[in-house]
């Protein structure tokens, strides 16, 4: 699905290393990869642990599902195709961050295992941390903050995530949340006590 089309390229190496980056910056760079339904707090958790890092004085970035779909993934839809294609190019975009030295937040529903698979399987071994934001389906439908399942139901979207299209729950994540237990400042701190834990908040 995403052959390499253009011939006749060169890769271009540069002579500033990933080591002189992160000394630079304090950190290591590494992707955050929230995966979850929809209403599961993926956003919510990111917007927080931003903000902690910030705080930490810690480059971070969020990437967003909603957010990116209205610019780099406007073209896109929610046909398996369509999502593996959103996710391919985030994958990208969040190896760049990461080897920019910063540290990339992604929230995506990301439902098929093989798409987030295939982004791990891009980036150096320490470097995707797959956070899997559990929630359950009856309680992604009580929450409903955009009304989007109550509209599933009802027939008037197709292919909604948990509803009529699958979701696949990751089985190795590094960092599960249980999000009905755990308050969405927990959950960030849950993550948070990962980076420092892994070294990943120091060069
Ligand atoms: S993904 O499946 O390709 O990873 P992504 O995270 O970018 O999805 O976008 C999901 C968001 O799009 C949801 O939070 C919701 O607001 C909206 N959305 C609209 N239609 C759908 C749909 N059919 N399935 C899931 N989410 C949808």
């Amino acid at each position: 699905m995403s052959e390499q089309k253009a011939t006749n390229i060169t890769w271009h190496e540069g002579s500033v290393t990933r080591d002189e980056r992160e000394k630079l910056l304090g950190q290591k760079g590494v992707t955050v990869w929230m995966t979850g339904l929809s209403a599961s707090g993926k956003s919510t958790i990111a917007v927080i642990l931003e903000q902690m890092l910030l705080h930490m004085k810690k480059h971070a970035y969020r990437l967003d599902g909603d957010n990116i779909r209205m610019g780099l993934n406007k073209n896109l839809g929610f046909s398996a195709e369509d999502r593996a294609e959103n996710i391919r190019r985030i994958g990208e975009v969040a190896r760049l961050f990461t080897d920019a030295g910063v540290i990339a937040i992604t929230s995506f529903i990301s439902p098929y295992r093989k798409d987030r698979d295939a982004v791990r399987a891009s980036m150096k071994s320490g470097e995707f941390i797959e956070v899997y934001v559990n929630v359950s389906l009856e309680t992604a439908e009580m929450r409903d903050p955009k009304g989007l399942y109550k509209k599933a139901r009802a027939g008037q979207i197709k292919g909604f995530t948990g509803i009529d299209d699958p979701y696949e729950a990751p089985e190795k994540a590094e960092i599960v949340i249980e999000t009905e237990k755990t308050k969405p400042e927990d959950a960030a701190k849950q993550i948070l006590s990962h980076l420092e834990r892994g070294g990943y908040l120091r060069a």
